[in-house]
């Protein structure tokens, strides 16, 4: 009776760990963990850009500014008031969990369509989200937007947890502290690709989509906004945009090596001088494969001619020559304004201040520094002011 009970409970432990062997981690090589990327920028830098470079991966879910939808449904509140939502509605979305937009789109039925600039979402223009297009393919926005506008908001969840990568391009930070507990979180597996780009350029690019941005501006100035003269506002929130880039590299800094290697820090001018080579090393930090078709692409939109029609549009269109735009379109009395409020921003990133007005304009100057920050050391030691070698 005894040894029966002995094989029974021993075939009943057998049994147990044959169920943890199939169904569970311990004795299982690890399944790969989806891996989550923010691309954290600011307006005006590229990062609609970018944001296709990812989005038109077959193996991406990508979606473009997510906390748009929190800023507008408190646009009376300030940057630093919602950036805990915006952190929370971050990590949902990373989960796919969609149920975090109840919070703030209209009660009942909606359509994947209820996301701002869904249809950037490649993903969200192919199955399981919407059959016109395969995964495998280039999608065109304005394509998408005519064909895929009626699918049920539920597919988006779906589609998210049917890629291996989730990436989300935020502009709506500005410093690292509500990101820390999202690098440390065993739920997702984060890394941040850091996009900035020239201070001048930025504000050259504001400048001509003042309109477009004005919530957004009211809200980064905050209760500022009542103390400035109109004149103002734009070198006010530029002054905030070159802080809070700077204080977002610094504080990468400081973390541990660990953490310091899911932070990639990219500018814009390297990306358009050299797009094979940057988005291979791009793709290569979050582990994709840079695809022949998603080579030919890349190189095609930017190598193509014209300017860029809309603001929000990735276009085929001479990048470089849009890179270098204000140069010539900007007067030198506010490139030397901006510089005063923009120069420590300007100097780690390594883009070069000119003094005068001939400086701007010779373009055989080249304003970007020759080494780039990412390949710079970093010190600090204490009780003096940080310096770079
Ligand atoms: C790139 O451009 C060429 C020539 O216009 C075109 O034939 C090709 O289909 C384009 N490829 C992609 C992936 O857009
Ligand atoms: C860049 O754009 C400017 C202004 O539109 C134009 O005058 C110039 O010829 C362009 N340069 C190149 C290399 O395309
Ligand atoms: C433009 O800059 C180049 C490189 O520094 C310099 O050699 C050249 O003299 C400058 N041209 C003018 C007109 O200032």
């Amino acid at each position: 009776m005894r040894l029966l009970l002995f094989l029974v409970s021993q075939m009943a432990i057998f049994a147990l760990f044959f169920h943890l062997y199939e169904h569970s981690s311990p004795f299982r090589k690890e399944e790969p963990k989806p891996v989550h990327v923010l691309v954290l920028s600011s307006w005006r830098s590229g990062s609609s850009f970018v944001g296709q470079l990812f989005g038109q991966h077959p193996d991406v879910f990508y979606l473009m500014e997510p906390a748009w939808h929190v800023w507008m449904t408190f646009t009376e509140s300030t940057a630093w008031g919602l950036h805990m939502a915006v952190r929370d509605l971050l990590r949902s979305v990373f989960l796919c969990d969609m149920s975090v937009f109840d919070a703030y789109m209209k009660p009942g039925p909606r359509k994947q369509s209820s996301l701002f600039q869904w249809e950037q979402s490649r993903a969200l223009c192919s199955p399981p989200a919407c059959d016109f297009f395969p995964r495998g393919e280039i999608t065109f926005q304005a394509h998408c937007k005519i064909l895929c506008n009626k699918q049920p908001f539920n597919l988006v969840e779906k589609a998210c947890r049917s890629y291996s990568h989730v990436v989300l391009k935020e502009v709506r930070f500005f410093n690292l502290r509500p990101l820390y507990p999202l690098l440390i979180d065993p739920s997702l597996n984060l890394h941040i690709v850091h996009l900035v780009r020239d201070p001048r350029a930025v504000f050259r690019s504001r400048e001509h989509t003042t309109a477009e941005l004005m919530i957004d501006s009211h809200i980064v100035m905050g209760q500022n906004l009542k103390n400035l003269k109109k004149e103002d506002h734009p070198y006010y929130t530029m002054q905030i945009i070159c802080k809070s880039q700077l204080d977002i590299y610094r504080a990468i800094q400081s973390l541990p090596k660990a953490l310091q290697q899911r932070y990639f820090l990219i500018r814009y001018e390297d990306l358009v001088r050299a797009p094979l080579a940057e988005t291979s090393r791009m793709y290569e930090y979050v582990g994709l494969k840079f695809l022949p078709h998603l080579q030919n692409w890349v190189h095609n939109i930017t190598q193509g001619k014209g300017m860029g029609e809309h603001a929000f549009h990735t276009n085929a269109r001479n990048a470089l020559n849009v890179s270098q735009a204000w140069r010539w379109s900007l007067p030198y009395e506010k490139v030397s304004r901006l510089q005063e409020v923009c120069g420590d921003t300007m100097d780690v990133l390594g883009y070069l201040q000119v003094r005068s007005k001939q400086e701007q304009s010779n373009l055989s100057l080249d304003l970007l520094s020759t080494w780039k920050p990412s390949e710079r050391v970093y010190q600090s030691e204490e009780g003096s002011v940080p310096t770079w070698s």
